[in-house]
């Protein structure tokens, strides 16, 4: 799939040409602070997109409701990329170079933060990443921070679940050769995996959006799997449960984060029930931040059917992003690149919803995962595992 990696790369360098083209007519106003947000708002993953943004939303409300940061109120200009390869590039240009953005919020797919972020690191712009958890966002360069783990940790967190909770020993892998993350995940639960002396039996590859796994699955079974890890989103997840089951492939199968959608559940149904995932947060997890973060989102945000809808992992790091972002600015005193880049680096157990943050040196942070079980059509918490 190398040949993915080429289109990434033009769109970026197009992107950047067109950034520096625009660089012209940048411009902050005095009276506002400009944040930029990039979010899948539509297309594949749009609850990944919805949930970060309405998170990231709740915190700039607060915040300006409190009387914002520097004096000022806060401003967020939200794109949507369309859960797009290329447009995650193009609309980050736009803020930056359009707009005048100080920092950027997004993305939480790993690939589409993995197209901006040379972007921001290019106009010394900080971006921070809620929720992406491949290691190569933020090694990108020192403007690019996130506030949740990382996948070398969640891959070892579900490779000694697969052996100690399910007591798996053959494990089959089913890998979205798409994804920067499903990739990276996959490789480093191989690792854990091999470190706790399990087995990897078979080995098989998808692409995102596809809709037919039957072959693939085929090939798994014959491998006779004590379980099976899919390192996907959830639309693909939901359905390789689905066929899983059609194929009477009647073994756990498993994910990471990826999987956190209320629609795993609609697509997948009772395919999906008994199924595992680890992710960030749950709002069962009892701490006054998230107590307080659980009712005001269910006040502001509804569900479809006009119920009180609950913050999932994406919402409540979309809203710590903001937070951390904010306390940055405050600390440097000012909205410049430079110096709220310096201020963010230097963040140290922050208090929020998903924990305390602590900005490690590379720019990421070290928080616990939580394992989540599908039962009765819902995610119940199942236990949190500290790094
Ligand atoms: N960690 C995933 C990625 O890097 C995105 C994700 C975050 C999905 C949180 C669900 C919940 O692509």
């Amino acid at each position: 799939m190398k040949n993915l990696r080429f289109p990434r790369l033009l769109v970026v360098l197009l992107s950047l040409v067109l950034g520096l083209v625009g660089f012209g007519c940048k411009k902050q106003s005095g009276d506002v602070i400009k944040v930029g947000e990039f979010a899948s708002l539509t297309g594949k993953e749009a609850t990944f997109g919805v949930s970060s943004h309405e998170g990231t939303l709740l915190a700039i409300e607060e915040l300006n409701a409190a009387g914002g940061v520097l004096g000022k109120k806060i401003e967020l200009l939200t794109e949507d990329d369309l859960s797009k390869a290329g447009e995650a590039a193009t609309v980050v240009n736009k803020l930056i170079s359009r707009d005048g953005v100080v920092a950027i919020l997004g993305e939480v797919a790993s690939s589409r933060s993995l197209e901006a972020a040379p972007i921001c690191q290019l106009n010394k712009i900080p971006m921070i990443s809620p929720s992406s958890t491949n290691p190569k966002v933020t090694e990108t360069g020192d403007f690019i921070f996130r506030v949740c783990f990382i996948d070398p940790f969640q891959g070892t967190v579900m490779a000694n679940f697969a052996l100690k909770t399910l007591k798996a020993k053959k494990l089959a892998v089913f890998t979205d050769v798409k994804s920067d993350y499903s990739k990276g995940l996959a490789k480093y639960f191989k690792e854990g995996l091999a470190a706790g002396g399990g087995q990897v039996v078979a080995e098989l590859d998808f692409n995102g959006g596809d809709k037919d796994f039957k072959a693939q699955l085929t090939a798994i079974k014959a491998a006779n799997p004590d379980a099976v890890f899919v390192p996907g989103y959830y639309t693909d997840a939901a359905l390789i449960c689905i066929q899983a089951k059609q194929l009477g492939l009647n073994v756990p199968l498993f994910g990471g984060d990826g999987w956190e959608s209320e629609d795993l559940i609609k697509i997948g149904k009772e395919a999906v029930e008994g199924n595992y995932f680890s992710t960030h947060y749950h709002p069962d997890v009892s701490s006054p931040r998230s107590k307080a973060f659980v009712e005001n989102y269910k006040k502001r945000f509804k569900n479809t059917d006009g119920s009180p809808k609950a913050p999932d992992a994406m919402a409540a790091l979309g809203y710590d992003s903001a937070m951390i972002l904010a306390e940055a600015i405050k600390r440097a005193g000012t909205t410049d690149g430079q110096k709220v880049r310096d201020a963010l680096a230097s963040i140290k157990d922050l208090d929020g919803v998903t924990g305390k943050t602590t900005i490690n040196e590379k720019r990421d942070a070290t928080k616990p995962a939580v394992i989540l079980l599908v039962k009765d059509g819902q995610f119940k918490y199942v236990e949190t595992i500290s790094p």
